[in-house]
């Protein structure tokens, strides 16, 4: 009976967060199993994860993403531009949970099983692209005014930030959360 009972806890605490999402507030290092040390990927800002469960203090998560034939080790949101979900390391072995051939015959969806660990994680999307557009308005809207997201495409943001980022202040982590939020509310978005 007291077994039974541990194992109910036991079964209780490990579904506490399963199924709930989160958006990453910062790059994350992906893991293929909860104890490994050697990162296999890099999530990167503003990115959905679903919680699947809990392990060895890390969250394993499921992430959904786009690859391009011949450039698996890129996970995309949307199969029409590059807004990178995740940098995976070409000799990854992460588990598939699902592929799927989308209409555009080059992509494929993928569903991705990883860990990380627990920090730096919200619920709250909104709060990370209010930073974002902080950090933006107040670092490239000092010698002209800040571009409007709208003026360039999401291809084109990375590039633009990069001319001028050294003219800033932004750290490097600071311009891949920039760069997500531009990309993912630019021109050719929405
Ligand atoms: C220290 C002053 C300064 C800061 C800070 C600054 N810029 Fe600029 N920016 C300039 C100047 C000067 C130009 C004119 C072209 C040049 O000098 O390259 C310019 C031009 C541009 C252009 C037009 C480029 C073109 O070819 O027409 C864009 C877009 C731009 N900046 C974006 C940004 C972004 C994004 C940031 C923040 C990462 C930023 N700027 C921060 C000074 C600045």
């Amino acid at each position: 009976m007291k077994k039974l009972v541990l194992l109910c806890i036991l079964f209780l605490t490990s579904s506490l967060f399963a199924n709930e999402i989160f958006y990453t507030g910062s790059v994350k290092n992906l893991y293929e199993t909860s104890k490994s040390n050697s990162t296999k990927g890099r999530l990167l800002p503003t990115s959905k994860v679903e919680i699947l469960g809990e392990e060895n203090n890390r969250y394993k998560i499921k992430i959904v993403g786009f690859v391009k034939e011949g450039v698996e080790h890129a996970l995309y949101f949307t199969q029409k531009n590059r807004i990178l979900v995740a940098g995976l390391s070409k000799n990854n072995s992460f588990e598939v949970l699902s592929s799927e051939k989308t209409g555009n015959e080059d992509f494929s969806q993928l569903e991705l099983v990883a860990f990380i660990d627990k920090d730096d994680l919200t619920k709250d999307l909104n709060s990370l692209y209010v930073k974002a557009a902080e950090l933006y308005g107040n670092n490239c809207g000092i010698c002209h005014s800040a571009h409007d997201k709208k003026e360039f495409t999401a291809n084109l943001w990375p590039s633009v930030m990069k001319s001028m980022l050294s003219r800033t202040a932004l750290t490097k982590e600071d311009n891949y959360l920039v760069v997500q939020y531009l990309q993912k509310h630019s021109k050719d978005m929405e």
